[in-house]
């Protein structure tokens, strides 16, 4: 079975997961149905996913996503964004607090230290889309104050946001897919993959022509100290060498 086949076969299972659910009012009502009820009702969202032919479309459509639970906590649905054509495609884990409210992916300190890596290693932000293999922010309050604490997503989760990243990557056909953190890595090119031991190397996968993996850079940041913390973000832009290096080498 050819890749495009197999991705609307994929499509159809989650189609069932997935309905059309109306905007901000209508998240109240919706929210007092079951979540099966919830995911049942009408199947045309992530339908939109499987024809769409612009990120604009899809993430029209994705505002809308009921395919797991995660749209009942998170403030809002957090699409990819960059160049729609983007040579170089990254993909996080999921959207953080900060980027949760501002409705954008890598807004907050991680994307500040991405972002940094990025210009650090030469790459040209116009060659870049970043997105996150799930778009709602999955998060516990804390026990004490009002902060919203991380909680790493479960497979089903993943696997309900997937046609999202698979639509992303249909449209924008980046020449090189750069996987950030163990939940990417791990999503993407199987849970084996480790990324401490393979970051950097290429890796053969159907999702693009070029895919790689490295460090997520909220792992930076949690650095113990300045020294380590300087030793960790050259590391990740000598990876982001390498991945403009790939596309370069793409477009020879
Ligand atoms: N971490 C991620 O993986 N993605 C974001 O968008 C922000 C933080």
């Amino acid at each position: 079975m050819g890749d495009t086949a197999k991705g609307a076969c994929a499509h159809n299972r989650y189609a069932k997961l997935c309905s059309k659910g109306g905007e901000g009012s209508l998240k109240k009502q919706a929210l007092s149905k079951s979540g099966s009820t919830a995911r049942a009702e009408g199947m045309s969202t992530i339908r939109i996913a499987l024809t769409a032919n612009s990120i604009a479309a899809l993430r029209r459509a994705a505002a809308d996503c009921k395919a797991c639970d995660l749209w009942k906590t998170g403030t809002q649905t957090v699409f990819g964004e960059g160049a729609s054509n983007a040579r170089i495609m990254f993909v996080g884990e999921q959207p953080g607090d900060q980027e949760d409210r501002a409705g954008r992916p890598f807004a907050g300190p991680a994307g500040k230290a991405l972002h940094q890596a990025i210009a650090e290693a030469g790459i040209d932000e116009a060659e870049v889309y970043v997105t996150n293999v799930v778009k709602h922010f999955k998060w516990s309050p804390a026990e004490r104050g009002k902060r919203r604490i991380h909680k790493k997503p479960r497979y089903s989760e993943i696997h309900a946001c997937r046609p999202w990243l698979d639509a992303e990557l249909r449209v924008v056909k980046p020449q090189v897919l750069v996987c950030l953190g163990a939940t990417a890595a791990q999503s993407l090119l199987g849970r084996t993959f480790s990324v401490s031991r393979q970051r950097g190397q290429l890796v053969e996968s159907p999702l693009a022509p070029m895919v790689t993996a490295t460090v997520h850079p909220s792992s930076i940041l949690r650095a113990p100290d300045d020294e380590s913390r300087h030793a960790q973000m050259r590391a990740f832009v000598g990876d982001l060498q390498k991945v403009a290096q790939f596309a370069r080498r793409r477009a020879a």
